[in-house]
């Protein structure tokens, strides 16, 4: 690996999200989510994998702290699980509450910065029930948690964001119906769907900083759009570019929908967009989280295809276990993409995962040398360090993840930890990347 030039103080942390490791889903009172439904469905997750017990990390957080206190990581990004903290999404849950409180605080005690992600894709059942993600009122709900939360750990989480890759949960599980809930929704109601989340990010940065918290910020996926043949794809390269780039970003930075939404029959006049939304959406954020994996190529769709591009194979690169197309170039043309679009409007970026799935197992030593997921963190790292250098302001990153956990629909049979799990006894043992990681954090050059 080439000497990194990154700033001094660059932030380097990791990422997890709660259901793909506490499992523990009945214990002290926590409630199903869509995400526990979604799994007791026949057919829906690869092998007919179940979440529970999985990594354990709610019974286990100690171990995964003193891993994270070995890694040497300054910040550790955690998502809340909301049916555990409020069940049913609204009823407190002390115990639930408990848990996070005791986990910020082994955090601090072991000087590592907790970073609070309010959503992760498990909506409560109960709430879903209600209408979910399609009703207005779960957004306002989503800010009386986000309220509650921060009041609870503001004291001592400076940072919080409302949540992840709304792009993922609204695309895969609302119109594509691959994650929970399953749906398969088009036109003004697929349309709700991404609003109201949007709605939900605004009221919830409002609810945060009522509750106490310092930083806010959103985090979502981005993925550079490369037509397959050239000009001839360029219009089903637009029309995924609004869709997986802007959608989710262009009315939070820019307090506008993006242009090019009617190509799904989605159409920013129409009823779930009430006067003042946009205003609320477009509420000032301290930093912008960047998730990024791969780039997506497309090619123009056949005239039966239903949505305005066709995903394909983009030749000529690496492969991951999980099929992605291995590009760190593509890490820096985010980043600088982002600049270039918002300028100005732009807050201070955090890359907020990176990673990949290797299938490497510990050796009979219990040696797991994932000289493959080495060489991926490592070339995303640098080009992370390309795109500061060109004048991209990126404070930091955090890699995916602590854990092999449970990768939604495809269940356990892709692994994207820094660690090895093993899913019959939830033993850990650190792979070659951890110490590759630990070694980069303390200034050792590889
Ligand atoms: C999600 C994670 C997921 C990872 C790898 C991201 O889209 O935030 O939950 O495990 O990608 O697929």
């Amino acid at each position: 690996m080439r000497a990194l030039r990154l700033p001094a103080g660059f932030e380097w942390g990791i990422s997890t999200s709660a259901f793909q490791i506490e499992g523990a889903s009945a214990a002290d009172g926590r409630t199903p989510s869509v995400w526990d439904t979604f799994c007791a469905q026949p057919g829906r997750i690869a092998g007919g994998d179940r979440p529970d017990p999985g990594c354990d990390h709610y019974h286990r957080w100690k171990d995964d702290v003193d891993l994270l206190a070995g890694l040497g990581v300054d910040s550790y990004r955690f998502s809340v699980s909301w049916s555990r903290v409020l069940a049913g999404g609204r009823a407190a849950n002390p115990r639930g509450f408990a848990f996070y409180d005791r986990l910020v605080d082994a955090l601090l005690a072991a000087g590592i910065e907790p970073v609070v992600n309010l959503f992760h894709w498990d909506l409560p059942q109960d709430l879903q029930d209600a209408g979910g993600w399609r009703s207005r009122d779960t957004a306002y709900v989503f800010a009386e948690y986000a309220e509650k939360l921060a009041t609870a750990l503001a004291d001592r989480v400076t940072r919080w964001s409302t949540m992840n890759e709304p792009f993922e949960h609204f695309g895969l599980g609302h119109v594509l119906g691959f994650h929970a809930p399953g749906q398969n929704l088009t036109g003004v109601a697929a349309f709700s769907v991404a609003h109201h989340l949007l709605l939900a990010h605004g009221l919830g940065v409002r609810a945060v900083r009522a509750g106490g918290a310092r930083q806010v910020g959103l985090i979502n996926s981005y993925a550079p759009v490369r037509p397959v043949n050239g000009g001839g794809d360029g219009a089903a390269a637009c029309a995924l570019d609004a869709i997986q780039n802007r959608l989710f970003t262009d009315p939070v930075l820019l307090g506008e929908y993006p242009a090019g939404l009617d190509a799904f029959e989605m159409d920013p006049a129409s009823k779930p967009v009430r006067s003042g939304d946009l205003e609320i959406i477009a509420a000032p954020l301290d930093f912008l989280g960047v998730n990024y994996y791969n780039v997506l190529a497309v090619s123009a769709p056949e005239p039966a295809d239903p949505l305005p591009f066709r995903l394909a194979e983009l030749p000529g690169f690496d492969r991951t276990a999980s099929g992605w197309p291995v590009v760190p170039d593509g890490m820096r043309e985010t980043l600088v993409m982002l600049k270039d679009r918002y300028r100005d409007a732009l807050p201070p970026l955090y890359v907020t995962e990176t990673g990949a799935a290797y299938d490497e197992k510990p050796d009979a030593d219990g040696f797991c040398d994932d000289f493959e997921r080495v060489a991926f963190l490592a070339s995303h790292v640098e080009a992370i360090a390309e795109a500061v250098a060109s004048g991209v302001d990126v404070r930091g990153a955090m890699l995916w993840s602590l854990l092999d956990n449970f990768e939604w629909a495809e269940g356990f049979s892709q692994r994207f930890g820094l660690v090895h799990v093993d899913f019959q006894t939830a033993q850990r043992t650190p792979k070659a990347s951890y110490y590759w990681y630990r070694d980069l954090i303390r200034g050792v050059t590889p």
